[in-house]
């Protein structure tokens, strides 16, 4: 039952709405009623800069490690013998965090799009994939200077990376492998549409190009 507990403790701490309550706290608005209206690391460097959106981007990812590590609270799973159950547990640990970003208990359920918490989570599980991730994200970044279209390639990256090059035998984490895929494209939606409408919000983020 520690398993069950730790799931939703997991919950809650992907549920700490970061951007929701920077916005309130600092500047005494909703971040969700302004640019893209998410909750999110990118619609805070949009409005209130790159300082806070770097500190939303960095606590949001915590959250999805912390939550993802809380696995180290049970130490029978610690074991070689246990990398099994510790990796469906670490996935059940992450899911839970994730779940909690996008709809967080604390902030009336409207969250993010949950790929700060995602990453955070993959960091925990397997932090060369993590930085596989990492290099595509830029990269389509740096090309395109479109956030949400990084977000969506990386994660389908990640699905490749898990099926097909590093190959990895369990399951439940290849399975998990293609769920973030899934969720990524739906919590991405308006951005699609956007994208495909040729309206999608650019990062200011490389000097001397315009917005
Ligand atoms: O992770 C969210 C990002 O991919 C898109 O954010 O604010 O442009 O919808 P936003």
């Amino acid at each position: 039952m520690k398993e069950a507990l730790l799931i939703v403790l997991a919950y809650l701490i992907g549920s700490i709405p970061t951007s929701v309550w920077v916005s309130k706290r600092f500047f005494n608005f909703d971040i969700r009623e302004f640019g893209s209206g998410n909750a999110g690391a990118t619609n805070t460097y949009r409005i209130l800069g790159p300082k806070w959106g770097t500190f939303v981007m960095v606590v949001d990812m915590v959250k999805g490690i912390v939550a993802t590590s809380l696995y180290i609270l049970i130490p029978r799973y610690l074991g070689p013998e246990h990398e099994m159950i510790r990796t469906n547990l670490m996935i059940g640990l992450g899911i839970a965090a994730v779940l909690g970003h996008i709809f967080p208990i604390w902030a009336h359920f409207k969250g993010g799009k949950g790929v700060a918490t995602l990453f955070g989570m993959i960091i925990a599980i397997q932090p060369e994939v993590a930085l596989c991730c990492t290099g595509v994200f830029i990269l389509v970044l740096f090309l395109t200077r479109f956030v949400s279209l990084s977000s969506i390639l990386s994660s389908i990256a990640f699905t490749v990376l898990i099926l097909f090059i590093f190959n990895d035998d369990i399951k439940s984490y290849r399975i998990f492998s293609i769920a973030v895929a899934l969720v990524v494209i739906l919590t991405h939606q308006k951005n699609i549409n956007r994208l495909l409408k040729g309206t999608e919000n650019k990062v200011p983020i490389f000097k001397g190009r315009d917005r």
